[in-house]
């Protein structure tokens, strides 16, 4: 897929590597690659756009080597895959914006984000087997288990909770 830069300019997927491996450095792209890749499995097993899946995955942290706020980062990620990366597409860049917090009504898409991001071959940490797991079974479900085990994390280190991530969570526990 190739996508219309703001100068004109076409950037296709294979341009978007090579940049945010310059931008991002080898850990965080590493993790980018992982996240494109297992964004496009979900999407394939969920019936979702394999080629925005791609490109979502692909630049959803292309922002964070500019913006380490871990609750900021996703904002410039999406700002910059808009004025950098040439993306127009709205639900790719919704993708992008919410893949933290997520947000009452996400799409599949956004919820494939989601969940890529946080299961990808590269994260190791505890529990995330069993949401890789259930992130082929019920995805709902596993987005809560995700975002229940990184509320508990946050507030047990006395960080700043994103209440956007509180909303996601009770609006997925009331349609299960
Ligand atoms: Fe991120
Ligand atoms: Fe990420």
């Amino acid at each position: 897929m190739s996508l219309k830069m703001e100068t004109g300019e076409i950037m296709d997927i294979e341009e978007m590597k090579k940049e945010l491996e310059r931008e991002l450095g080898p850990k965080l792209y590493l993790h980018s690659l992982g996240t494109m890749e297992e964004a496009e499995r979900l999407a394939s097993f969920y019936g979702c756009d394999i080629k925005k899946a791609r490109i979502a995955g692909l630049l959803h942290d292309c922002g964070k080597a500019q913006c380490k706020d871990n609750l900021k980062h996703a904002k410039k990620s999406a700002d910059l895959a808009g004025a950098k990366y040439g993306v127009e597409d709205e639900s790719i860049l919704n993708a992008i914006l919410y893949h933290t917090t997520g947000r009452v009504n996400m799409t599949l898409l956004e919820k494939i984000i989601f969940i890529a991001d946080k299961i990808e071959p590269a994260r190791h940490y505890e529990g995330v087997e069993e949401i890789r797991k259930e992130a082929y079974k019920n995805i709902d479900a596993a987005i809560i288990k995700s975002l229940e085990s990184t509320i508990e994390y946050v507030r047990s280190r006395n960080m700043v909770l994103d209440m956007e991530s509180v909303n996601t969570l009770n609006y997925l526990k009331e349609g299960k």
